[in-house]
């Protein structure tokens, strides 16, 4: 197996589907041993089947990240399988609908248990070992950490939160040589019976997204493996997002009277 990342290993959260299997496929393409994700153990099986075809060297834990000892466990037993770690995909997570007044308190706690918490939990038991092999942290972020927007305050605020991880972490291990990078996700289509948390807490399918206005999650995957090969920063992903990191940088005020007059638009239905 040729490629870029030919003798590297790489664990990707939430692998099981979406955008971190589209990004376990890429990195599988590019050479990368692999270390699939997720809670549900069939999913998991499907997913390494697609894997083993493009890369003999795959494995499925199945864990839940938002759970510290899990996550630990996580790490350990991909070194145990393979060695090493130089690539770790914070995929993980969940958004949520409602408004702040609307909200059962217990959305922040289950929204920031998986988009913090689950890429904390993971990333601290292996920054040794990805010190060893100078290697790459990435968080998958969202536009909607770029400011707050209505309906979605937290996720909004987790995903802002993984911004700051972010920076704090390149600053620690820069003498260390480890990587850190952060993946700013546009709207992305998305596999069938993907879920959100409503704002009584419960859980609700969304609705299947038209193909024609969103990017695909091979886009995504394929950005973020750039970003690993280059060893950028911030990867910012779509036109759209692009011209919103440039205004809110500049004409937040601009923007807040662009989204009100737009309001309608933030709602997205689920089944
Ligand atoms: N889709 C978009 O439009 C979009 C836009 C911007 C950013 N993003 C970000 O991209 C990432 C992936 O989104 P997606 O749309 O691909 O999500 P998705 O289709 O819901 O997939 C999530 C994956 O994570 C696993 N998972 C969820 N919670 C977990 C946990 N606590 N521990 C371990 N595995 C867990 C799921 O499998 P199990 O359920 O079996 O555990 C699944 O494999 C998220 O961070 C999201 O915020 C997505």
């Amino acid at each position: 197996m040729a490629g870029k990342f030919q003798g590297k290993v790489a664990i990707i959260t939430g692998s099981s589907r979406g955008i971190g299997k589209a990004i376990a496929i890429e990195l599988a393409k590019n050479g990368a041993s692999i270390v699939l994700n997720g809670r549900n153990e069939q999913r998991l099986q499907e997913t390494e089947q697609i894997i083993r075809s493009i890369h003999p060297h795959v494995v499925s834990i199945c864990c839940d990240v938002s759970d510290i000892k899990a996550s630990e466990a996580l790490i350990e037993t991909a070194i145990q399988q393979f060695g090493r770690l130089d690539i770790l995909v914070n995929n993980v997570g969940v958004s949520m609908r409602g408004t702040v007044a609307e909200l059962n308190p217990d959305v922040f706690k289950k929204v920031f248990e998986s988009n913090v918490y689950g890429s904390v939990n993971p990333t601290i038991p292996a920054i040794p070992y990805l010190r060893k092999t100078k290697g790459s942290i990435v968080f998958i972020s969202s536009l909607a950490g770029i400011r707050g927007l209505p309906g979605l305050s937290a996720y909004c605020s987790s995903k802002m939160a993984l911004r700051a991880i972010a920076e704090s972490i390149r600053l620690e291990e820069k003498s260390n040589g480890v990587h850190v990078g952060l993946i700013q996700v546009g709207i992305t289509e998305i596999e069938h019976n993907k879920e959100t948390i409503a704002a009584d807490g419960s859980m609700k399918t969304l609705k299947s997204r038209d193909k024609s206005n969103v990017q695909t999650t091979e886009q995504v995957a394929i950005a973020t493996v750039k970003n690993i090969r280059s060893r950028k920063f911030i990867t910012t992903l779509t036109g759209i997002g692009k011209v919103n990191k440039f205004m809110q940088a500049r004409f937040p005020m601009l923007v807040e009277r662009i989204i009100l007059k737009n309001l309608h638009k933030f709602e997205e239905k689920s089944e």
